[in-house]
């Protein structure tokens, strides 16, 4: 499938500093329309939640898509989550394999980090009451070798490919995700709990011991008890003390008894 067939536009550079930042620049100063897709074969500067870089060297997915949603800004956070959706179900089509969502934002395969969501909003508009646009940003492992990741991450993160040992075709991938976002991003509209309800069946940290790294710098240690419905995730400390986390990370204290360091 070539990209110009598609039904939307795909802006394709073979690199850039962040298809976000220029996914932004563009709906800000040109217009783009809702759909419109920025795919790079590599980034310089990718970016990740946090303020954190993200290592988009050659044979991964960097994938920026203008949405244009007509949502309440507090629903926001829900893009996120239903961007963890449609990537899943896209990755598990085109490659199946099994993906897990470790919230709020990180794919997970076979215990490991393959890819990251990065959603960002523009600026809140007084004149209508609302966001007038936002980026889902969409980095996947996927046919990169492992050599090519940085030392720090070979613990933690892992590719497609090197599960499989197979080349995926990265314009399947971008197909299947496209269609899959934006008709996720549509059911948003009416219906947040089915997609909850989704999300929640591939829960990463369900279950587990986890810590929640508080914006305030504080360390709450816990376990993973699932998605709310408005987006938050609930962690329970072995005291009972209940904790709905909106910001700040959450990290994996322990799997299968063995601590995680
Ligand atoms: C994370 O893991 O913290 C999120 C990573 C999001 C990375 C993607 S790659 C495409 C898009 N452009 C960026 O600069 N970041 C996102």
């Amino acid at each position: 499938m070539a990209y110009q067939d598609l039904p939307y536009e795909v802006v394709h550079l073979p690199l850039v500093d962040s298809t976000n930042r220029l996914a932004l620049e563009l709906a800000r100063r040109e217009g783009k329309k809702h759909g419109t897709v920025i795919l790079a074969d590599q980034q310089s500067g990718g970016r990740g939640r946090g303020s954190r870089s993200f290592s988009s060297p050659p044979g991964g997915l960097y994938i920026s898509v203008i949405l244009r949603p007509q949502l309440p800004v507090d629903d926001l956070p829900h893009i996120t989550l239903a961007t963890g959706n449609a990537c899943a179900d896209a990755i598990e089509q085109v490659t199946g394999i099994k993906i897990k969502l470790k919230w709020p934002n990180d794919l997970y395969a076979q215990g490991k980090k393959i890819g990251g969501i990065l959603t960002e909003a523009s600026a809140y508009s007084n004149i209508t009451k609302s966001i007038p646009f936002v980026v889902a940003g969409i980095g996947v492992n996927l046919n990169t070798p492992l050599e090519f990741l940085p030392d720090s991450l070979h613990d933690n993160a892992a590719s497609l490919y090197s599960f499989s040992g197979v080349t995926y075709e990265i314009s399947a991938l971008v197909e299947a995700l496209i269609g899959t976002l934006l008709k996720e991003v549509d059911l948003l509209q009416d219906n947040k709990d089915n997609m909850v309800m989704r999300w929640q069946e591939r829960d990463y940290l369900k279950g587990k011991s986890i810590i929640w790294q508080t914006p305030a710098g504080d360390n709450i240690r816990g376990t993973g008890k699932g998605l709310l419905p408005d987006g938050r995730y609930l962690l329970t400390t072995s005291g009972g003390d209940d904790y709905p986390v909106l910001a700040g990370d959450i990290a994996i204290t322990e799997i299968n008894g063995l601590k995680i360091k």
